[in-house]
């Protein structure tokens, strides 16, 4: 039987992302600042997977002519990077790095010259350390220095890149810093969640108007985690537990960025449990006049949650899950190798969802992609890793996406997490993602996997078979 085609739109862009910290390397050199990982690891290295460290990534700083090549030999037409805040401007508010400037000039240029077309972000959990010491994201002051380093990367690269984002999932700083305790300070306080949610909104507002009055070329847009919310059942308390998971994780970010206002919800809430952050006058106005072009959506799988079973101990600290129990679903389909749900509709329902509610803003599928422990285990006597299981992930996002398109969906592009292997936060090398495998044992040796052939062909097809 011939295999159907699935075609996507002409220009569509096909590509991966990574991040400054996660694949530069180079954590102490070129003039760098020092960054809340740089700074974590030093403190405390048991905290990162076999105790690896953000110096220990792939390696970009040095190889990045050799990945560029290697991004236009799988048929990449655009990738995102971020730039290191810390690499620009080391105190994170003082002097520009030169060294930085040339370096990022170099790269981009390169990405050009290589009809790559960079996708540049500017904030990608990377907060200064010389900004975390008063106060990160819970610091008004720390808004003005980002919109300080946002205006300065429009006029350094403006006319290298045409797109732009302010932050890559901003939710992700403030759960994991403030309530989970997983990223530095890893503290556990609502209020403080709640001001530095605020804030981030707020810089990412006022990088959007520096870039619209002063008339950059292209778009500005942002990247959000969209986490569909599932409740376990019909009835109106588990669907009201799932109304307060989307509230919580998915349109606390969403609605200002793409509204321009927080959910009214989202405001009773706080406003009841008394965490209203500081607003200054003139804050919701700027909010509201500068939402974004466009909008990155990073999806890897859904949160199920179910009516709160037991009332949550009042002396307990504050959390989302005052409102909702996580809830794992019979018969889920599980990533044997990472043990995240895979639910690939998942993709369809966020498209439906920004077309239906979010006025059709264009937007890409910034990251989606298949986590692997001990991925060596799946390499052949060529020394490639046979990755059918994650062609078959992406084939089967792709399906739900070429759906969504056929409905009316303003998606632009796909691009997966990532491109070659790379350094996570916590989990270090504990997951492999790449298209690319990384040996860190022999020279940072950088071999193209199955699906890294595979992407080259779904690139240059602008389509592919199943
Ligand atoms: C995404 C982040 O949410 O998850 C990435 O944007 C991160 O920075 C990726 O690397 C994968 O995370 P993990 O923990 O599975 O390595």
């Amino acid at each position: 039987m011939e295999n159907k085609f699935y075609p996507f739109p002409t220009d569509f862009w096909w590509g991966s992302a990574s991040s400054a910290t996660q694949m530069e390397g180079a954590s102490t050199q070129g003039g760098k600042g020092e960054n809340i990982w740089d700074y974590w690891f030093q403190e405390e290295p048991n905290r990162f997977f076999n105790g690896v460290g953000p110096g220990n990534t792939s390696n970009f700083y040095e190889q990045y002519k050799e990945d560029i090549s290697l991004m236009k030999e799988l048929g990449h037409n655009s990738f995102r990077l971020s730039i290191s805040w810390s690499r620009l401007i080391p105190t994170g508010d003082g002097e520009v790095n030169e060294e930085a400037v040339t370096f990022y000039k170099n790269v981009l240029n390169e990405m050009i010259s290589q009809d790559v077309e960079p996708f540049v972000n500017l904030y990608h959990f990377d907060m200064p350390m010389a900004m975390q010491r008063i106060g990160g994201w819970e610091s008004r002051e720390v808004v003005q220095a980002y919109v300080r380093y946002a205006s300065i990367c429009f006029e350094l690269f403006g006319d290298l890149a045409s797109k732009w984002f302010t932050h890559n999932e901003p939710v992700v700083p403030v759960e994991q810093q403030y309530l989970y305790g997983n990223h530095y300070p890893a503290e556990c306080d609502f209020k403080k969640a709640v001001q530095a949610g605020f804030h981030s909104v707020l810089a990412g507002a006022k990088a959007v108007k520096v870039f619209k009055e002063k008339g950059y070329k292209g778009e500005i847009g942002v990247i959000l985690n969209l986490t569909p919310s599932y409740p376990r059942s019909n009835h109106p308390e588990d669907l009201k537990a799932g109304n307060m998971a989307d509230l919580f994780f998915n349109r606390s970010f969403l609605d200002p960025f793409v509204k321009g206002e927080f959910p009214s919800e989202l405001v009773d809430v706080l406003k009841t449990e008394g965490f209203m952050p500081e607003i200054q006058e003139g804050d919701l106005d700027i909010i509201a006049n500068n939402t974004v072009d466009l909008l990155g959506v990073n999806y890897y799988q859904p949160r199920r949650v179910k009516a709160k079973e037991n009332m949550p101990n009042p002396n307990a600290p504050f959390l989302p899950e005052r409102y909702f129990d996580h809830y794992e679903m019979p018969g889920r389909k599980m990533n044997p190798y990472r043990g995240w749900e895979i639910y690939e509709k998942g993709i369809y329902d966020i498209l439906v969802n920004v077309k239906e509610n979010y006025g059709n803003i264009p937007c890409f599928i910034s990251e989606n992609g298949m986590g692997v422990e001990n991925e060596d285990r799946f390499l052949n006597s060529e020394g490639q890793v046979q990755d059918d299981y994650r062609i078959e992930f992406y084939k089967n996002h792709l399906k739900w996406m070429h759906k969504a398109i056929e409905e009316g969906a303003n998606l632009k592009g796909y691009h997966v997490w990532t491109f070659i292997d790379n350094w996570s936060w916590l989990n270090a090398y504990k997951n492999r993602y790449g298209l690319i495998s990384l040996d860190l044992d022999n020279g940072f040796k950088r071999t193209i996997k199955k699906s890294g052939e595979w992407y080259k062909e779904l690139s240059i097809q602008n389509g592919f078979y199943d």
